[in-house]
């Protein structure tokens, strides 16, 4: 079956690729390389091009018939967005609606979206679940919102199937080490402990220590990229059977502490990671942490990497391999 990537160079639309390919897909690329990596796409084509090119997109899809389309593309830095609304609104909502114009004019009815726990803001509860109220505190959760109500307005206009798979904090990289997360600047908690082993490198800044939580940082549900991949794959199936717009959050359910992480680090790595306690970081809710219980019951999505180990276990493979 043919499906197109969108982003599909990126750190977890790469996983998504070769996670398809193993289950028989055959899926193409389309990445514009911005944050993207070619050397993490292998076996099936690259097509290096941008969601706002219109023109390029509609030789895409007359070339190709492609049955569903898992949009991964987005810029996505929340500090980043409070600066440059324009660029993630331009970029994340606009090249959506261009590619679901596209998809409507070539009969690809059913998408899998890449969303985000920012759409919820502030938590109001210990856990998230899909009724939390969603009110995001920036311009990136606030992207990702509006193309989730677009997918609900084309379920009913265009009968467009569609899920929006709200991720929390995707961590790690593939067992063989071969893709992982490269980010560049790199913002995310992991890779930066990881970076802060080397030798003459940083200390790693801990933003704040004077939060409500039980040692005073922020808290977070961090799940396996390749769990991710696994649900998307799901996904997919519940859409063969399923119309409609459809939304589920994919978190471990359990939360850790930035200095936990750093704890786990340490374990797994053997090493010393000096950091440092720098101010808070603009926009960081205190506590993140999911209720997937929806993805278990309706995607029969059961994560499998679920210790810190793991997750981290894997991520430290990938950061002394070095591929990219
Ligand atoms: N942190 C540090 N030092 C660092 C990096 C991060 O202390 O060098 C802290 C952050 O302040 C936060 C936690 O580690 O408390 C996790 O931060 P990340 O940047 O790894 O992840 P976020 O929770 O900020 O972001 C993730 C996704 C976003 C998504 C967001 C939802 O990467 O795309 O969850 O709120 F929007």
């Amino acid at each position: 079956m043919s499906v197109l990537v969108c982003g599909g160079a990126g750190y977890i639309g790469s996983h998504m690729v070769r996670r398809l390919q193993a289950a028989g897909f055959e899926p193409v690329v389309l990445d514009n390389l911005s944050t993207g990596h070619r050397q993490a796409v292998a076996g099936c084509e690259l097509v290096v091009g941008d969601l706002l090119d219109t023109i390029g997109l509609e030789q895409l899809f007359a070339e190709h018939k492609f049955e569903s389309v898992l949009h991964f593309c987005a810029k996505s830095l929340v500090g980043e967005s409070m600066h440059e609304p324009y660029a993630y609104y331009h970029n994340n909502v606009a090249g959506t609606l261009n590619l679901l114009a596209v998809m409507r004019s070539h009969g690809t009815g059913r998408l899998i979206f890449s969303s985000t726990a920012a759409v919820y803001g502030m938590p109001v509860s210990e856990t998230i679940d899909e009724n939390h109220p969603c009110e995001p505190i920036n311009p990136y959760g606030r992207s990702k919102l509006m193309v989730e109500q677009i997918l609900r307005d084309a379920a009913r206009a265009h009968g467009l199937r569609s899920v929006c798979l709200r991720y929390f904090n995707a961590a790690g990289a593939s067992d063989d080490a071969w893709i992982g997360e490269a980010h560049e600047p790199e913002t995310h908690l992991i890779p930066n402990v990881l970076r802060a082993t080397e030798k003459g490198a940083a200390p790693l800044s801990v933003f704040g220590n004077d939060y409500p939580t039980r040692d005073g940082t922020c808290v977070r549900d961090y799940v396996h990229v390749d769990d991710l991949a696994d649900a998307h794959l799901a996904a997919l199936g519940y859409l063969e059977s399923n119309a409609g717009a459809h939304v589920f959050n994919l978190g471990n359910g359990d939360g850790f502490s930035v200095l936990e992480v750093l704890e786990s680090a340490r374990e797994v790595t053997g090493r010393d990671i000096p950091y440092v306690v720098a101010p808070r970081r603009e926009g960081d809710p205190t506590t993140l942490v999911a209720s997937s219980a929806k993805a278990r019951e309706h995607l029969g999505w059961t994560p499998s990497r679920t210790s810190m180990q793991q997750i981290i276990g894997s991520a430290w493979r990938w950061h002394q391999a070095k591929r990219f």
